[in-house]
């Protein structure tokens, strides 16, 4: 069998760790060979391709980022989209496609499988967005680098006087805001699931202030004020229609210093997230998920995910994986609040 391999969407560590797997074992146990597709969907659309065999993914299991390369290009947008990818997979001779990405990249896979390709998908994304797994890899060294930033912060916090604001990455779901802000000891921690009011946020710091201690404030990306009571700047759309967020925390910033007289300075954590080497968590995840994802396309399984349930790796369903995304339920951000204020 001969199985092509591409990595869409935001890049995440982890991404290598699961290509060698599924290399590794898929030459090696079955026997099989790859192609790599280059920058997601891109690579089946424009017959973009890399060699890729055990050689290939020799000392990456620690590399961050992707060999194959990423991006956000959406078939579905694109003139004879399907078509062309059907091209290159035949001219390539292309029997199964492992697509590894989160909700787009897997959208798009399971369109894909209506129609009659192909293919197994492997769940990646830093924002643990994804339903039908327990995890994704990725989300545990942003948190790990969230939660690094968030001590550091403290220090010169208390120093200074000051309230530090973090934001974190997370446009749907708070899940790293969440993890992060609780391992880090944040005094309020704000998700896109659950708007916040700008008064109770500052009544919040004042308490802390209070108590002797700096507040720091966790922000998702995504996360919004109680509907008109704060004005927040929306950017562009990308091929997906999402918008590229910008700026909530030194919205916070403005707000927090106008309402509390407080020095407050705002922390951007973006990109630095989602670069760099995997945790062991990741690494560990990521390549079970390979050899799993490679098992799936030998055993012709089509239109299934690969998916932590507990310890065990399970099959699931594409369309059943990329339905909704899994938001903050109450309960756990109900455990965050008990340390608020
Ligand atoms: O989906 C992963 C993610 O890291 C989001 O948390 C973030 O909003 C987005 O990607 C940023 O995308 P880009 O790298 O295209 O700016």
């Amino acid at each position: 069998m001969r199985i092509g391999v591409l990595t869409g969407g935001g890049d995440c560590p982890g991404l290598n760790a699961v290509i060698r797997a599924v290399v590794r074992k898929g030459t090696d146990v079955y026997g099989h060979s790859f192609v790599g597709f280059r920058d997601g969907w891109r690579g089946p659309l424009q017959n973009a391709t890399v060699p890729l065999g055990v050689e290939a993914v020799r000392g990456i299991l620690p590399r961050g980022g992707t060999i194959l390369g990423s991006s956000r290009t959406n078939p579905y947008k694109e003139d004879d989209g399907v078509a062309r990818i059907r091209d290159t997979l035949a001219a390539h001779a292309v029997d199964a496609l492992i697509a590894i990405g989160g909700e787009d990249t897997l959208g798009v896979a399971a369109r894909l499988h209506d129609e009659g390709i192909p293919v197994v998908g492997v769940p990646k994304t830093i924002d643990n967005d994804l339903s039908a797994t327990d995890y994704t890899f990725g989300f545990d060294t942003a948190v790990n680098i969230a939660m690094e930033a968030i001590d550091r912060l403290h220090t010169t916090a208390e120093s200074h006087h000051r309230v530090l604001i973090v934001e974190v990455m997370g446009r749907h779901a708070g899940w790293i805001a969440l993890h992060s802000g609780m391992a880090g000891g944040a005094n309020v921690i704000l998700l896109p699931e659950r708007p916040f009011d700008i008064d109770k946020v500052c009544a919040f710091v004042e308490h802390r202030f209070a108590s002797h201690y700096a507040p720091i404030i966790v922000v998702a990306e995504g996360a919004v004020p109680v509907a008109g009571s704060l004005t927040v700047k929306e950017g562009e759309l990308d091929a997906f229609g999402h918008v590229r967020l910008q700026g909530i925390a030194s919205v916070l910033e403005t707000e927090i210093r106008g309402r509390t007289g407080r020095e407050s300075r705002a922390t951007v954590l973006g990109h630095v997230q989602r670069g760099g080497t995997p945790t062991a968590f990741d690494r560990w995840l990521a390549t079970r998920f390979g050899l799993h994802a490679v098992d799936a396309a030998h055993d012709g399984a089509w239109g299934t995910m690969v998916a932590l349930r507990g310890t065990r790796i399970d099959r699931v369903p594409l369309a059943e994986a990329t339905r909704e995304l899994k938001l903050v339920p109450e309960e756990l951000y109900a455990e965050a609040e008990v340390f608020f204020g």
